[in-house]
């Protein structure tokens, strides 16, 4: 267990999380933890992704080095969407440049069996590598996640990283039946991984649904929506809950309805339109991470742009609009941390 929670007072991001006042906009990056920073190369040297997401001391320095290098106002548990799948006995490997590959595609009722219930026994590194960034944080909060049910399922049904997600659309509705059962199946898994991290002493959660977007919103609410409600369950009324994908601009509304506290935007809609469809809601996001390839002051004018338009909502964590590029310049990140610090201090 963590020895001490931050309180609200010392945590910029948990008052946000919270709809407090912070002392000042608090920032952390999605992907921040890895291939843009050269220590991170170091500390992985040729550990497989998944070894390394099971080995405590790893994950904490991997999870500390982007804190310690940017400064930033939470740290996000370094590990990866299909590590509760693979810690159950799914082959499922991490491959370099291309993202999950499952040996085994998903698509018939009997393959819905192979999926059993985590228990925190098959995940004890995570127990212990939260324990461990809890002595390291102090007053730094950490952020546990998990990857929603349908992100999950698209890479159990494709096999591996998908442009139209084909399969798992012609699965959801040839066979609702069957896919209900893969998503219900997968909600527990995602519950209890967020649950295990809490437990540890996580501060707060993100779920990713990173490939909703490719999703109508009534299909996002008839076959996603349900199974990313029970997943969030998981972890209600214990930590703040943080919501986000990709493209997912026209499905705001849809996505907060799964009860989480807090909406992550990406790039492509604008803050202060978002504050306007999610009256009363905290937004996370949304500087588009293609532009820490800009040039300073095309970066500060755009970082600017984002803490404005984040005025508009009760709420403001800012982030990327989707992940940190392997090949960002860490100065450029840092150049953006210390800008929305400087502009933003009560
Ligand atoms: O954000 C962080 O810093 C925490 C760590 C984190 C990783 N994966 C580490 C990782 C998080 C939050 C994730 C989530 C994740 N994993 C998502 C959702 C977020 C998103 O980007 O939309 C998804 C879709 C995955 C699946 C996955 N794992 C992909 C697409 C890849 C990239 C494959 C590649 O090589 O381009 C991975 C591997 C992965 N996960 C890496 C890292 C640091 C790269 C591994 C390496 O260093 O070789």
């Amino acid at each position: 267990m963590v020895n001490a929670v931050p309180s609200s007072h010392e945590s910029p991001f948990l008052a946000a999380c919270r709809g407090e006042e912070p002392s000042r906009t608090p920032v952390w990056f999605m992907r921040q933890a890895g291939r843009s920073l050269p220590e991170y190369k170091t500390a992985r040297g040729d550990t497989s992704m998944l070894e390394a997401c099971r080995t405590p001391e790893l994950v904490c320095e991997i999870t500390m080095q982007p804190v310690r290098r940017h400064g930033v106002d939470a740290a996000v548990f370094f590990s990866d969407i299909v590590v509760p799948l693979a810690a159950i006995g799914v082959g499922i490997e991490i491959v370099p440049g291309v993202g999950p590959v499952v040996a085994e595609p998903f698509a018939t009722e009997a393959d819905v069996k192979r999926l059993r219930n985590l228990d925190p026994c098959d995940v004890p590194y995570i127990t212990e590598a939260v324990g461990l960034l809890g002595k390291e944080l102090g007053s730094t909060p950490l952020i546990g996640f998990a990857g929603a049910p349908f992100t999950l399922a698209s890479y159990l049904v494709e096999g591996g990283p998908s442009r139209d997600h084909a399969k798992t659309k012609a699965l959801m509705k040839s066979r609702p039946d069957v896919w209900h059962a893969l998503a219900s199946r997968l909600a527990a898994i995602c519950g209890e991984f967020l649950r295990v991290q809490v437990d540890a002493g996580a501060n707060a959660v993100q779920l990713f649904d990173s490939w909703a977007g490719a999703l109508s919103e009534a299909d996002y609410r008839e076959f996603a929506l349900p199974h990313s409600t029970a997943a969030l369950a998981g972890v209600a009324e214990s930590v703040p809950r943080i919501h986000f994908g990709v493209g997912t601009g026209h499905l705001l509304e849809a996505m907060a309805e799964t009860g989480a506290e807090i909406s992550g935007v990406d790039f492509r809609t604008p803050l202060d339109e978002a504050a306007k469809r999610l009256p009363g809601k905290v937004l996370q996001g949304n500087l588009d991470p293609a532009l820490i390839l800009a040039d300073d002051a095309a970066l500060i004018a755009e970082t600017d742009k984002v803490v404005a338009a984040g005025r508009a909502a009760k709420g403001h964590i800012f982030n990327l609009g989707h992940g940190v590029l392997p090949y960002s310049d860490p100065a450029k990140l840092k150049l953006v941390v210390d800008r929305v610090h400087e502009t933003t201090t009560r």
